[in-house]
């Protein structure tokens, strides 16, 4: 078992000691990390083909690091050691995720018997490990933020879909992260290896987007001066991302019909069959059961498009997101433009807080990007973010409906009693003729 990378993450250091130089003299590589955060850190920042845990720790526990395993990389096995007896904790490790448990005192037989195990199973494959590091600092879910219920429940699908080859279509509006979970579904499946190509179908006049799409021989049209393969050529192996779906002209959705049942197509000019191992994702923003109610989408093209559907919740529907995508912007993109940004002022929080974001995340990462670009100190305030969200705009809240426009009435008049009384509270519930108690209710509601 050469070059196979253990981590043992135990607090007990004889235990840590004993575990880890078994390892090493079955000539595995082994890393010892003596609790949950310090083994966490580790497996951020290398990566280990096998984890073994201690159940109980003190801070960070043996089953959070399961879960933040499985998070990671649902493809790392996990064994868990628990201490005689509990067998409620070992199943709820199993439940979890866990490869396996093992009683304590661990038995070192029955140990390397379970891995070697693991090992028959191919769940240990020290090849695999150049592509879980590629993925674990790319497209892996930690670059995914969502901790709203509602994206939990998108991340959720993402993985199970993952490891299947089932079509998806991904349905949100404009910037709330379509392209990003197509990405995390690819590099998160056993087509990871392959090609992951991206074709937007709106982009294109037919013609051409035809040819991109199955490439063409020379000669098959005036231009086509050598021939050329196609992206779903390209994308054999591997998957095919088809950006803007519901703008495809009929033709081409026959054509792409014929892809989906059989895997195969010609190329423009030809009358050579090929044949194609590709997944497909799709995307739309728009209401395509619209489309298709008014003629212009194949109803059958849709059903077989539409496997598994995964809907992208607008921002404004998940507002719990709002702060740690703020922290994940401003981490990265003041690294980026080589800024040392530390935080925001709460003025420049409230108003992103309160903003709707008809542009979702992409709109919030510009406005962050403008902000860093602009901000002359290590703080950005109200002033670094465009003017249209520094003062509330009148008249929007026409098309809300009464409890909403009330909200945000009341959301602003707490901001701005809170501004008036520089942050203390009680002078702020004065201000509001609130009990101080209301105030504070109020304050967690808005999340302000
Ligand atoms: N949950 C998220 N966590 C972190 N970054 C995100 C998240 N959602 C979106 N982003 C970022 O926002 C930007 C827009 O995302 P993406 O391009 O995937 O959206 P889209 O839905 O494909 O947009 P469009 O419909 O305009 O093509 C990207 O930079 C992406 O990395
Ligand atoms: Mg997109």
């Amino acid at each position: 078992m050469e070059g196979i990378r253990v981590l043992v993450i135990d607090d007990e250091e004889a235990q840590r000691g004993l575990i880890a130089g078994f390892f090493k003299k079955q000539g595995l590589e082994v890393a010892a990390a003596e609790g949950g955060s310090q083994g966490l850190e580790r497996l951020q920042k290398e990566p280990f083909d096998l984890v073994l845990v201690d159940y109980r720790m003190p801070g960070i526990s043996g089953l959070e690091v399961l879960r933040e395993v499985k998070r990671v990389n649902p493809e790392i096995p996990v064994i868990v050691m628990t201490a005689y007896g509990t067998i409620e904790t070992a199943v709820q490790a199993m439940k979890e995720g866990a490869y396996d448990y093992l009683t304590k005192p661990v038995d070192l037989d029955d140990l390397w018997h379970r891995i070697e195990r693991a090992r028959e199973r191919q769940w240990l494959l020290a090849e695999n490990r150049e592509l879980k590091e590629r993925l674990q600092e790319r497209y892996h879910f930690d670059q995914i933020i969502g901790e709203s219920g509602k994206m939990q429940e998108v991340l959720a699908l993402v993985h199970r879909v993952s490891n299947s080859g089932a079509t998806v279509l991904i349905r949100g509006e404009s910037g709330t992260g379509k392209e990003l979970i197509a990405k995390a579904i690819h590099y998160n499946s056993p087509r990871a290896e392959g090609p992951f190509i991206k074709v937007n179908c709106a982009a294109l006049p037919e013609n051409l987007l035809e040819s991109e799409l199955f490439g063409h021989e020379k000669g098959a049209f005036t231009g086509a001066v050598s021939s050329r393969i196609g992206r779903f050529e390209a994308a054999d192996k591997g998957t095919i991302f088809l950006d803007e779906i519901g703008d495809l002209s009929p033709s081409l959705q026959v054509k792409l019909l014929r892809v989906l049942q059989e895997r195969e197509f010609e190329r423009l000019g030809s009358n050579r069959t090929i044949k194609v191992d590709v997944r497909i994702i799709a995307a739309t923003n728009r209401d395509l059961e619209a489309v298709v109610r008014g003629g212009r989408f194949r109803e059958d093209l849709y059903y077989r498009l539409n496997v598994v559907p995964i809907s992208i919740p607008p921002l404004r529907e998940r507002r719990e997101d709002l702060p740690p995508l703020m922290d994940h912007f401003l981490t990265k993109l003041s690294l980026e433009n080589r800024k040392t940004i530390t935080g925001l002022t709460r003025e420049a929080r409230d108003a992103l807080m309160r903003y709707e974001y008809p542009g979702n995340v992409r709109e919030l990462e510009n406005i962050l990007e403008r902000a860093v670009v602009l901000a002359r100190s290590e703080t950005i305030g109200l002033s670094d973010l465009p003017i249209s969200l520094q003062e509330p705009k009148a008249g929007e809240e026409t098309e809300k409906s009464l409890p909403s426009l009330l909200e945000g009435i009341e959301r602003r008049m707490i901001v701005e009693a809170l501004q008036k009384s520089q942050g203390v509270q009680t002078k702020a519930a004065e201000l509001l003729g609130i009990s101080e108690r209301m105030l504070r209710y109020k304050l967690k509601k808005y999340g302000i």
